[in-house]
């Protein structure tokens, strides 16, 4: 059991003066009964809180997804720059979240925003095997070379990166896979060859790929099903 306002506070931007307001202007209801206090004990598991009409939904940890543009860099703040979470809706301000892993500012794509340690934990660690697939633009002719070479283990200066998959879509173009996340991986090892990455968009994490509804700048919760892809 907690607090009423305590409850309410964590999964809205009120406080607890507002919380105090509301409840005053008979805003609040408990299991459908007005509440005339904001400090009485509530069980978030079992009753029905509702604020200005709205139930409250009790999550723990919220799970974004965002379609990144470019010029917006993969931090919680940043002196000079834009942030993702710039983009994020100011109902979720409230929440400590963060993107689970790093995106260059000028990369697009898909992009996980949460406020679960544990999860971006796993979603990133080479030892999970969870892959991240990218269309790329370089500035130079795909060649087999770079395939091979994807498929061996590129040489970079912190040490060999783990096999990965080139697919050559076009004169310029090709999806690559990538089970691991280092530094600016997809540009150094392109450089190896010579290329210059030109465009950039991460398109799926796992087995989850980035909706084709979700334009550039938006951002969505997750459902049940589609986490489940991303952990696959
Ligand atoms: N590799 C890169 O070089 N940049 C990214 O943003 C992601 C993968």
């Amino acid at each position: 059991m907690e607090r009423l306002d305590k409850a309410i506070g964590s999964q809205t931007n009120y406080s607890r003066k507002d919380i105090k307001d509301l409840v005053k202007k008979k805003q609040v209801l408990v299991n459908g009964e007005i509440v005339l206090k904001s400090d009485i004990k509530v069980d978030v598991e079992k009753d029905n809180i509702v604020v200005l009409g709205e139930e409250l939904a009790f999550k723990k940890y919220v799970y974004l997804m965002l379609n990144k543009p470019k010029g917006y860099v993969s931090a919680t703040e940043d002196k000079s720059d834009k942030t993702v979470l710039d983009l994020v809706s100011e109902k979720y301000r409230h929440r400590n979240l963060f993107p689970a892993g790093r995106l260059d500012k000028d990369t697009t794509g898909l992009m996980i925003i949460t406020d679960d340690g544990e999860f971006a934990h796993n979603i990133l660690s080479p030892k999970k095997h969870i892959s991240k697939t990218y269309n790329v633009t370089i500035d130079i002719d795909m060649n087999e070379d770079m395939v091979l070479g994807f498929r061996n283990g590129v040489n970079l200066l912190d040490g060999e990166c783990k096999s990965a998959v080139l697919e050559i879509t076009g004169k310029h173009t090709g999806t690559v896979i990538l089970t691991e996340g280092r530094y600016h991986q997809i540009k150094r090892m392109f450089g190896c060859f010579g290329a210059k990455v030109v465009e950039l968009e991460r398109i799926k994490m796992g087995n989850f790929s980035l909706p084709n509804d979700l334009e550039l700048g938006m951002c969505r919760e997750f459902t049940e099903e589609e986490l489940k892809q991303v952990r696959s």
